[in-house]
C-alpha cells in the first residue's frame, strides 16, 4: 500500500462514483442483459502483468455497469430498499481502510466498544425496553443480514430448551410464524436442524391484513402439545416482506411468555419507521420479545450490510455459538471484562460495520433521519392516491408504511383474477428500463410492490412512475 498511489487512484475512483450519482437516472434501472453476458466480454484468465485503473474503469463503464440493476436509482421501487447515503459511504471507506478483523475485543478494541455503544444508541432511538441495552443481561450486535440474526437466535433458543428437556428431543422442537414470515425463518429451520415437519407456517390472510392471529397460534400450540411436541419459539415481523404487515406483538408475545419460548421480532423493513413517535406504536408488546432485529441497510441510510440485533440474555447467544481455541486466548477475554462479538455470530471474523452507522447517527442526527422516513411515507401515500384515483386499478392492502400493494383489476372475463394481465404488467414496465417495481402473490391474486425508500426518490419520480404504470396499462389492455 502506498499512501500516495493510494491518494491518487482514490480520487479518482471518488470522481467515477460522483459521476455514477449524477448520471443514475440515465441507466435503465433493471439490468437489461441476458444471462451469461460478461463471459463473451471478458478474457478467460486473469492477466499476467498489472493492467491501469483507467483500462479497468472503461471496463466498468462498458460491461459492467449494463449488467447492474441499480438499486440506488431514485426510479427503483422493488423488493425493499437497500440504502446509501453520503455517511454510510464514508463510514464504508472508513471500513476499508482500516480493515480490522473485529472478532474479540483485544483484535480491535475500538471495533467492539464502537458497535456497544452504537447499538444502544439505537436502541434508545427505537424506545425499545432496558433489557436490550449493554448496561444489563442483554446488548445489540450487528449481524450481516436479518438471516444470520434469526439463525442466531435461533440456535440460542434450540439450545436453551434443549438444555431443558434434553439433547434427544430435538425432533420434538417446534417453531411458530406466519406463512407471510421471510423464508430466512425456513432457512434457519433447515440449519438449526429443526425438523421441517415441526416449522408451523401458520395461515395468514385478508381478513387479519396478512397478520399472524393469536388464535392460530395459540390453537397450533395446543394441538402440538397434545402430540408430546415442544412449542419452542415464535417469530413475529412488523412489516412483512410481502405486504408489510404487522403482527400482533403484544398477544403473541403472551403466548409465548406462557409457553416458555422464545419470541423473536423481525423488523427488517419497517423497523426503521419505528424511530417515528407515530410509527413507534408498531413496537407495542416488543418487551415480551426475547430478541428483535432490524436492518439499518434498508431504510436507514446506512449501506449495505449492516443488520441490528438485540437480546435480553446475551449469554444465551454466547452459551450457543463460544468457542475457546488457544490461538485466541488472551487476558481481557479470560478475566470476562470485555465482549467478544465472535461468540454473537456465526463466522469468527467480522467487519468494523458500526463505524457506517455511527456516521450516519453523527452526520444526520435523529430529527433529519425521521423526516426522511415520513417523506417516504409522504410519497408512498400519494402514489396510492394516484392508484385509488385510477378505476382500472386496486390497492389490494391498506398501506401502513412506504409500501404499496396494488394491480390492474381484471376483466369480467377473465380466468385467472388477473394473473396474466398484472404478470404482463410487471414485465412491461420492467423492460422499459424506466422503473423498476417486484411482485407478490396474496390469496391467489398476482399484486405489484411498489416499496419507496431510495434515497434520491422525489414526488416528480412518483408522478413518472405512475404514467409509466398508466401508459403500460392502456396498451396491455387494449391488446386484450
Ligand atoms: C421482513 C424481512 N425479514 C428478513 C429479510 C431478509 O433480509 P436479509 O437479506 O438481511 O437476510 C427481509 C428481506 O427483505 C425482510 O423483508
Amino acid at each position: 500500500m502506498d499512501a500516495e498511489q493510494l491518494r491518487e487512484n482514490a480520487h479518482k475512483m471518488v470522481d467515477f462514483i460522483a459521476d455514477y450519482y449524477k448520471s443514475l437516472e440515465s441507466y435503465p434501472v433493471l439490468s437489461q442483459v441476458q444471462p451469461g453476458y460478461l463471459r463473451e466480454l471478458l478474457p478467460d484468465s486473469a492477466p499476467d502483468r498489472p493492467e491501469s485503473l483507467q483500462d479497468v474503469l472503461d471496463d466498468i463503464r462498458q460491461k459492467i455497469i449494463p449488467g447492474i440493476t441499480h438499486w440506488q436509482s431514485p426510479n427503483y421501487y422493488a423488493y425493499y430498499p437497500s440504502n446509501s447515503s453520503t455517511a454510510g459511504f464514508l463510514g464504508e471507506m472508513l471500513s476499508a481502510a482500516f480493515n480490522i478483523v473485529g472478532f474479540s475485543w483485544v483484535s480491535c478494541p475500538a471495533a467492539t466498544e464502537l458497535e456497544v455503544i452504537v447499538l444502544d444508541w439505537l436502541a434508545k432511538m427505537l424506545k425499545l425496553p432496558d433489557q436490550f441495552l449493554s448496561s444489563g443481561q442483554g446488548g445489540g450486535v450487528i449481524q450481516g443480514t436479518a438471516s444470520e440474526s434469526v439463525l442466531v437466535v435461533l440456535l440460542a433458543a434450540r439450545d436453551k430448551i434443549l438444555r431443558k428437556s434434553g439433547k434427544r428431543s430435538l425432533e420434538k422442537l417446534v417453531v411458530y410464524a406466519s406463512d407471510q414470515t421471510h423464508s430466512c425463518m425456513q432457512k434457519a429451520c433447515q440449519i438449526a436442524g429443526i425438523y421441517t415437519e415441526n416449522l408451523r407456517l401458520l395461515k395468514a390472510d385478508q381478513n387479519s391484513n396478512y397478520a399472524l392471529t393469536p388464535d392460530a397460534v395459540s390453537e397450533a400450540i395446543s394441538s402440538d402439545l397434545s402430540e408430546g411436541l415442544i412449542p419452542f419459539f415464535l417469530c413475529a415481523t412488523i412489516g412483512t416482506t410481502s405486504s408489510a404487515a404487522v403482527d400482533p406483538l403484544s398477544a403473541l408475545g403472551k403466548i409465548s411468555k406462557a409457553n416458555d419460548m422464545w419470541f423473536h421480532v423481525d423488523a427488517a423493513y419497517a423497523g426503521s419507521a419505528c424511530i417515528c413517535p407515530e410509527y413507534n406504536h408498531h413496537l407495542d408488546g416488543v418487551e415480551e420479545a426475547d430478541s428483535f432485529g432490524m436492518n439499518a441497510h434498508k431504510w436507514f441510510l446506512t449501506n449495505f450490510d449492516c443488520s441490528a440485533l438485540w437480546v435480553k440474555d446475551r449469554s444465551a447467544l454466547i452459551q450457543s455459538l463460544s468457542t475457546n481455541p488457544e490461538f485466541l486466548r488472551n487476558k481481557a477475554s479470560q478475566e470476562h471484562t470485555v465482549v467478544d462479538f465472535k461468540d454473537w455470530q456465526v463466522p469468527l471474523g467480522r467487519r468494523f460495520r458500526s463505524l457506517k452507522l455511527w456516521m450516519v447517527l453523527r452526520l444526520y442526527g435523529l430529527e433529519n433521519l425521521q423526516h426522511y422516513i415520513r417523506n417516504h411515507i409522504k410519497l408512498a401515500e400519494e402514489f396510492e392516491q394516484l392508484v385509488n384515483s385510477d378505476s382500472r386499478f386496486e390497492v389490494v392492502t391498506p398501506r401502513t408504511f412506504s409500501l404499496v400493494c396494488f394491480r390492474l383489476l381484471p376483466q369480467p372475463d377473465h380466468q385467472d383474477d388477473g394473473y396474466k394481465l398484472n404478470y404482463d404488467l410487471l414485465d412491461a414496465v420492467n423492460s422499459s428500463g424506466k422503473i423498476f417495481l417486484s411482485h407478490t402473490v396474496l390469496s391467489g391474486k398476482f399484486v405489484l410492490r411498489f416499496a419507496v425508500g431510495a434515497p434520491l426518490t422525489e414526488e416528480t419520480h412518483i408522478k413518472a412512475a405512475w404514467e409509466v404504470l398508466q401508459d403500460q396499462a392502456t396498451i396491455i389492455l387494449a391488446e386484450i
